[in-house]
C-alpha cells in the first residue's frame, strides 16, 4: 500500500498563528500535527508516501525531508491551487496507480492511529472505507447518511441541513476506481472537486464503500480550544515520562513530564512542573510553575511565571507575569514581560493582526 497526506492548501490561513506558517505544522505536543499523519502511515507499514504541496511546499520539504527520519520515503507532488481533495488525487495518479492507498489529511490527527483501519480495509477487499465519527457540528464536515444496515447511502459536503451527525474524518482508503470516480465528478458550488461527491459515484455505481466509525479524533480548525484539547489529549496518551533535565535542589517534576533533547538541556531553576507536560530542547525554567497539559516548545525562557494548559511555540520568552498564563497559545518568539519600572505605568502591546489578548486583572 502506499499513503497519500494532502498537505497544500493556501499559505495565509488560521488567524494569527498560521499566518506566517502552514496549518499542517502547527505544533500538537511539540510536534507538527502533519508528523503524526506520517508516523501513523509508517506505523501501518506504509513506506512509500506521496505528500501534496501548495504555496507552503517550502516549509514543508524543510520540516519532512525526504522522510527517512520517518523510515519513509517521501515524494512530493505540487498542486498549482487548492483544487479540492479530489483534484489532489487526480493528480496523484500516476504515482499512486496500480497500489491500494490510505489518503490521509494533513491536519487531521487521528488519536489511535490506522494500524487496524488498514488491516481492515484489506481484509474487506473493498473498492474504499471511510471513517466516520459523531460530532455536534456537522455542517462544518462532509457529512454521511447510512441505511439501517450501516451501509453508506449518501455523502453531502458541509450540508447547511445535515441528515446525520456522522461527519467525514480525513482518513480514506482507495483502490484504482477511485481514478474514475475523480474523473467524472464535477466542481462543487465552493469551486472545488469533492472528495465526498467521488465517493458518492462510487457508492451510485456499485462499488463497494465501508464506513467505520472511529472516536478520539482531531481536525485543525484553527480555534485555540481546539487546539489545546488536541495538545491534552496527546499528552494524555504518551507513556511514562522521559529525558534528563538538569535540576536544582529547590525544584519539583511531578507526574508525566517529558525533556526533550539531549540530557540536562532543559533547565528548572526553583520551580515545579506538574504533568502531563512536554519541554523542548534548551528550554530555562526559573522560578516558574508549569502545571498540567502545557507543551513548552525548544529555546523558550520562563521566569517567575506560572503557566498551564497552553501552547507555547519555539524561542518565547515569558517573564514576571503576575497572574497564572491558562488556556494560551504563545506564537514563536513571542515576549511577554511585565516590568514593574515602566514609565508611563501603563501595558504596551505589539501584537499582530487578529490576536487575541485577555487581561485577567
Ligand atoms: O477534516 C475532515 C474534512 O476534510 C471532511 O469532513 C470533509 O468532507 C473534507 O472535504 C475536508 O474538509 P475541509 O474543507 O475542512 O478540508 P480542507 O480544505 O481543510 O483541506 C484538508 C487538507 O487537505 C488540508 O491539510 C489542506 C489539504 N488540501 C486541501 C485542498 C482543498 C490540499 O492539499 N489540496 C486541496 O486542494
Amino acid at each position: 500500500m502506499k499513503g497519500l497526506i494532502l498537505s497544500g492548501g493556501k499559505g495565509t490561513r488560521l488567524r494569527p498563528l498560521t499566518y506566517t506558517s502552514a496549518k499542517q505544522l502547527v505544533p500538537v505536543a511539540n510536534k507538527p500535527v502533519l508528523f503524526y499523519g506520517i508516523e501513523s502511515l509508517v506505523s501501518a507499514g506504509i513506506r512509500e508516501i506521496g505528500i501534496v504541496v501548495g504555496d507552503t511546499h517550502a516549509e514543508i520539504e524543510a520540516a519532512v525531508g525526504d522522510g527517512s527520519r520517518f523510515g519513509a520515503k517521501v515524494t512530493y507532488i505540487p498542486q498549482d491551487a487548492p483544487r479540492g481533495l479530489a483534484h489532489a488525487v487526480s493528480i496523484a495518479e500516476p504515482f499512486l496507480r496500480g497500489s491500494r492507498f490510505v489518503m490521509y489529511l494533513g491536519d487531521n490527527l487521528l488519536q489511535r492511529g490506522i494500524n487496524t483501519l488498514v488491516e481492515e480495509y484489506l481484509r474487506l477487499g473493498v473498492d474504499c472505507e471511510i471513517l466516520l465519527t459523531r460530532v455536534p457540528n456537522p455542517s462544518s464536515f462532509g457529512v454521511a447518511e447510512l441505511d439501517a444496515g450501516g451501509r453508506v447511502v449518501r455523502l453531502v459536503e458541509k450540508p447547511k441541513e445535515p441528515r446525520s451527525d456522522l461527519a467525514l474524518v480525513g482518513v480514506y482508503l482507495f483502490n484504482d476506481s477511485v481514478f474514475d470516480a475523480v474523473k467524472a465528478i464535477q466542481p462543487s458550488p465552493r469551486g472545488e472537486l469533492e472528495i465526498t461527491d467521488a465517493i458518492q459515484w462510487l457508492v451510485d455505481h456499485g462499488r463497494s464503500v465501508h464506513a467505520h466509525l472511529v472516536s478520539g479524533w482531531w481536525k485543525d480548525t484553527g480555534k485555540a480550544d481546539d487546539m489545546l484539547e488536541a495538545n491534552r489529549t496527546v499528552l494524555d496518551g504518551l507513556d511514562n515520562h522521559a529525558g534528563t533535565p538538569t535540576v536544582d535542589a529547590a525544584s519539583r517534576v511531578e507526574g508525566k513530564v517529558f525533556f526533550e533533547g539531549p540530557p540536562g538541556s532543559v533547565v528548572l531553576v526553583d520551580s515545579v512542573v506538574r504533568g502531563p507536560v512536554i519541554i523542548g530542547e534548551g528550554s530555562r525554567i526559573e522560578r516558574s510553575f508549569v502545571g498540567p497539559y502545557t507543551a513548552i516548545a525548544a529555546g523558550c525562557r520562563l521566569h517567575r511565571v506560572e503557566i498551564e494548559n497552553s501552547i507555547v511555540w519555539e524561542g518565547s520568552t515569558l517573564e514576571n507575569v503576575r497572574l497564572r498564563i491558562s488556556d494560551s497559545l504563545i506564537g514563536r518568539g513571542v515576549v511577554i514581560r511585565r516590568d514593574p519600572e515602566r514609565k508611563p505605568k501603563a501595558h504596551r502591546f505589539l501584537v499582530g493582526d487578529n490576536s487575541e489578548i485577555g487581561i485577567g486583572e
